[in-house]
């Protein structure tokens, strides 16, 4: 009896965090499932339906040729990343890499190009492309924080060596007046 008991207490501790997980689930991401189209009228059309910023206009089969020249996967990945005055992931930092690289086949595809929603291994390769140029902008950003370091370090080693000077000139006077 006694063990029964201590079973059912279990199951009921058990179906309590059950639902305590529940809650804690991520909610699901309102970029699933939403077509390349749908993406575009929802984010980019923005800036890409006037050019804003120089942005390539959709349609603009002249502005989107070199940039369908460079390739669905490097393409998809720059744009992802950031390029300039375009922001990463279009500004959404809950976009989908998947969702995303929808709007840019789209986006191609009514630009003169003919590009698919990437499938597993075009996802992969746009993956790894945007790793490599992440590593890049890292790269630059450690340069420009070691030169804000070390342009820091020249400012306190100034600054120190001015601070002596003023320190010698008021120990000068203070002796001066000893004498
Ligand atoms: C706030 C404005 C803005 C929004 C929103 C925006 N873009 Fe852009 N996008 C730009 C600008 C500006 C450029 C041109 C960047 C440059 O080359 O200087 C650009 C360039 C691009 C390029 C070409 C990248 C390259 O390597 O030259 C692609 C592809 C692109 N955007 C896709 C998208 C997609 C997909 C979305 C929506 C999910 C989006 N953009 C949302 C401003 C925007």
């Amino acid at each position: 009896m006694k063990r029964y008991l201590s079973i059912s207490v279990l199951i009921g501790l058990a179906v309590i965090s059950l639902h305590g997980h529940a809650d804690e689930k991520p909610k699901p991401n309102a970029w699933q499932g939403k077509s390349g189209e749908e993406v575009y009228n929802t984010v980019c059309f923005a800036c890409h339906k006037a050019g804003i910023a120089d942005a390539p206009k959709l349609g603009d089969k002249a502005a989107w040729a070199d940039l369908i020249a460079e390739g669905q996967a490097v393409l998809t990945a720059h744009a992802w990343v950031g390029v300039r005055a375009m922001p990463a992931k279009g500004g959404q930092p809950d976009m989908t890499l998947e969702a995303f690289a929808d709007a840019v086949a789209w986006m191609a595809s009514n630009s003169g190009g003919d590009w698919k929603t990437p499938d597993d291994t075009l996802l992969a390769v746009i993956r790894e492309e945007a790793i490599q140029r992440i590593g890049v902008q890292v790269t630059e950003m450690q340069e420009m924080q070691q030169e804000l370091h070390k342009l820091t370090q020249e400012h306190l080693e100034t600054r120190l060596q001015n601070m002596e000077k003023q320190l010698q000139n008021l120990t000068s006077r203070d002796t001066g007046k000893v004498k």
